[in-house]
């Protein structure tokens, strides 16, 4: 069994100061014991107050939204894992569309921050998707498969229970044109048996694949009602806390249909 995972990406939104209102309201109304996990990812600079509001015993994660592969140096600009866990990080979100697409990450960058993540303990989130040219050209299964072997290159099988996939499809994200079910759940194979041939298929077993792009309230069900989904990766309707603990009940509420 694996146990379900939603992630809430704050990406730039939201400051510091804005963090401790958001997770009292968060917490309000979130049930204590939710049997899934759920994480959030706030920008750096909100990371050390969401971690105080959060409290030591909050059963909520918490991640960023990127990382850098040294662990100190010369890189202006740059946070690396051991910063992240220094920090109070458990998870961290590796190789985002918004990061290869506006800001140049490459599959060999995404290689080398998974494996900066597992060194320093932090749960990677390895995104992976492809555009609307890639899809209706016919390369959609092609793109995975190339993001998810060279992002997972040289990883060994033993240090990756703690990986998560996030199957994003670009042009789903920021929308409001989710993936349907019928669109994702066979990528979702995919990449469960692609990782079954990389690293095994007790890894690909165990490996949960998100679901992101235009996740709502409104459709959470509709893509939890399968089996090969395991979580959310949530962006636009994770920014209220409101809308954000709603969609949470409904992943708790929620039954796979077993085929
Ligand atoms: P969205 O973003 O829910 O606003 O589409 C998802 C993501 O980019 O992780």
């Amino acid at each position: 069994m694996r146990t379900r995972f939603i992630v809430g990406n704050w990406k730039m939104n939201k400051t510091a100061s804005d963090a401790g209102a958001f997770v009292h309201r968060l917490s309000q109304e979130l049930p204590h014991h939710a049997g899934i996990q759920i994480g959030l990812t706030p920008p750096f600079t909100a990371l050390h107050a969401v971690r105080e509001a959060l409290g030591p015993a909050s059963a909520v994660l918490l991640g960023a939204q990127n990382l850098y592969w040294e662990d100190k140096g010369a890189f202006t600009g740059e946070v690396s894992g051991a910063m992240l866990k220094d920090i109070g990080c458990q998870f961290v979100l590796v190789g985002h569309s918004e990061r290869r697409q506006y800001f140049g990450d490459q599959d060999s960058w995404t290689n080398k921050k998974v494996l900066a993540a597992l060194r320093h303990g932090l749960q990677p989130i390895l995104c992976v998707g492809e555009t609307l040219q890639d899809r209706d050209s016919g390369q959609t299964d092609l793109v995975i498969q190339r993001q998810l072997r060279a992002g997972l290159a040289g990883t060994e099988a033993h240090t990756l229970p703690t990986l998560t996939i996030a199957y994003e499809p670009v042009w789903a994200i920021g929308t409001g044109r989710a993936a349907s079910p019928e669109q994702a759940v066979p990528v979702h194979r995919l990449i469960r048996r692609t990782i079954g041939e990389l690293s095994g298929t007790d890894i690909g077993n165990h490996v949960r694949i998100l679901y992101g792009g235009s996740v709502t309230p409104h459709n959470i069900a509709d893509f939890l009602a399968s089996e090969e989904i395991d979580g959310a990766l949530v962006g636009g309707a994770c920014l209220d806390p409101v809308s954000f603990a709603t969609l949470v009940k409904v992943a708790i509420g929620s039954k796979p249909i077993t085929a």
